[in-house]
């Protein structure tokens, strides 16, 4: 198959710029899954957006704080600066946000100065991933190749990316030729046992931007939510830290409102001190959540997604404790970009979670991921637009892989996900991160595909789970002093 842009993946950032990349080219966007399936859709939050021009300077500083003084700079005032005009984009596609009078509701999240975050319900990601995948699904120019996992970018003669080869079906192997690629297979949550992401997110794109000799920069840095909601489910469900924006209270196994002492600002203290506080106090027992001072009223109206969730498991949030755990919630590196999204491959864009444009630093500010995959997939597509005139379709390699059971191959996953979720988690030492390195090699060697063995999406995955997980633990290893959401003992 043959087409101008080439998408790889359906969350904010994918479609985002599938549509307009729509007005200069034929596009395709291959997804893993149902187009829907992606961290997009589960996020709960908001958009964080400066309250006014006045606001800029501290949305800029908070996320600068947030970052822990790693952060690259004039991304992040490019994307504050640019914040205006990617929400106004949302709202003319037809995505409603809460709205009050003077303009937009907004409400606060941790790390923020003033409450700045932007918000529909408590679902926001799903009303943002509804609208994007209805207007694609409309759209002539994009076409939608669902339950399509990418098995490796193509590199042409040239060293430039042109395309990239699917699993089709899980029954077929399909290369895609392409003048301009875009890597936005989202995050990478999956690779550990306790995640706050749907099953989708297991590192793919990042096992195979590394595979294709792409830069990667701050792996180390997976940011952990403090409260996932802890039942036992086979589909992780987050809650989100607006409740604690909201007046929220952490209560532990004793019944003891713990907060203060891990730091000032209580509940609302930086989302990795808040998750590693209650990483240490569920070490004796569980910690909850507690909204009971909140009347059922607001809380049915305010969080009606979490109330219902939360109702499933016979728990009641204006009656009820929710008991809740840190988990993986988001990775803060990724594949190198510059400002435009360029990677290090010539004509591989890389945007959203998958990519590192250096606005997250150490730590993201809560509700700052769906405007940096709004506001650079913009500035790709501006890039892209001065750029596919001038480009010549080269016709992308074939991959050669039998389809199959893989009864040969081995299956690692959980195993990975405990050792990733123990030794590579939100406390790490080099002891375990020596012997996390140590398994992962013997599994990424065993999950490996090779010509002689069938391949299936379940053995591809479990590859790039290993591959990623070696990416995260390595970088973990090299940067010996704590920082941000990368937390040593030693
Ligand atoms: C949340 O709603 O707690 C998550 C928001 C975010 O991760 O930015």
């Amino acid at each position: 198959m043959e087409t101008d842009i080439l998408v790889i993946g359906s969350g904010i950032a994918g479609l985002s710029l599938a549509l307009k990349a729509s007005k200069i080219g034929q596009v395709v966007v291959a997804t893993k899954k149902a187009a829907f399936d992606s961290n997009t859709a589960e996020a709960q939050g908001g958009i964080a957006i400066p309250v006014g021009k006045a606001d800029e300077k501290k949305h800029i500083e908070d996320t600068l704080k947030a970052g822990r003084g790693i952060c690259n700079e004039k991304a992040v005032a490019l994307m504050v600066k640019k914040a205006h005009d990617r929400i106004n984009e949302l709202s003319e596609w037809g995505v409603k946000f809460e709205k009050e009078k003077g303009g937009f509701k907004r409400t606060l999240e941790a790390g923020h100065s003033v409450p700045r975050i932007v918000f529909n319900v408590d679902a926001t990601g799903r009303a943002i991933e509804h609208k994007l995948v209805m207007l694609a699904r409309e759209n002539k120019n994009i076409r939608i190749l669902e339950d399509s996992m990418l098995i490796d970018l193509a590199i042409g003669t040239s060293g430039s990316c042109v395309g990239a080869s699917f699993l089709r079906e899980n029954s077929f192997i399909q290369t895609i030729s392409a003048k301009l690629t875009i890597l936005a297979t989202g995050g990478l949550g999956q690779i550990y046992e306790k995640t706050t992401n749907p099953h989708v997110a297991a590192g793919d794109g990042f096992a195979a931007a590394f595979r294709a000799g792409a830069k990667m920069e701050n792996m180390e840095f997976v940011q952990f939510h403090p409260t996932k909601l802890d039942v036992p489910s086979n589909h992780p469900f987050l809650i989100s830290e607006v409740l604690r924006g909201e007046g929220g209270t952490l209560i532990n196994w004793k019944g003891e409102q713990f907060m203060q002492r891990y730091a000032k600002e209580g509940e609302l203290a930086p989302r990795d001190v808040v998750a590693r506080a209650i990483y240490i106090e569920s070490q004796n027992g569980s910690v909850y959540l507690d909204m009971t001072h909140k009347s059922e009223e607001f809380l049915r109206n305010r969080f009606p997604t979490i109330y219902a969730k939360c109702l499933g498991f016979d728990l009641d949030l204006a009656h009820d404790k929710i008991p809740v755990t840190a988990a993986a919630h988001y990775m803060c590196g990724g594949v190198k970009t510059d400002l435009k999204g360029n990677s290090s491959i010539p004509n591989l864009y890389v945007i959203g979670e998958v990519a590192c444009t250096g606005v997250h630093g150490a730590n993201r500010l809560a509700s700052n991921s769906l405007l940096e995959g709004m506001v650079f997939a913009h500035e790709a597509y501006l890039d892209a637009k001065g750029k596919i005139g001038k480009l010549a379709l080269e016709k992308a390699p074939e991959m050669v892989f039998s389809i199959g059971d893989s009864k040969d191959t081995a299956n690692p996953r959980q195993e990975i996900k405990k050792l990733m979720w123990e030794k590579v988690g939100l406390v790490r030492n080099e002891k375990g991160l020596k012997d996390a390195i140590d398994m992962l090699g013997k599994m990424d060697f065993k999950a490996k595909p090779s010509i002689s063995k069938s391949i299936n999406s379940k053995s591809l995955e479990d590859w790039n789970m290993a591959q990623t997980s070696l990416l995260v633990a390595r970088a973990a290893l090299k940067r010996k002093k704590s920082l941000g959401c990368h937390f040593r003992t030693n």
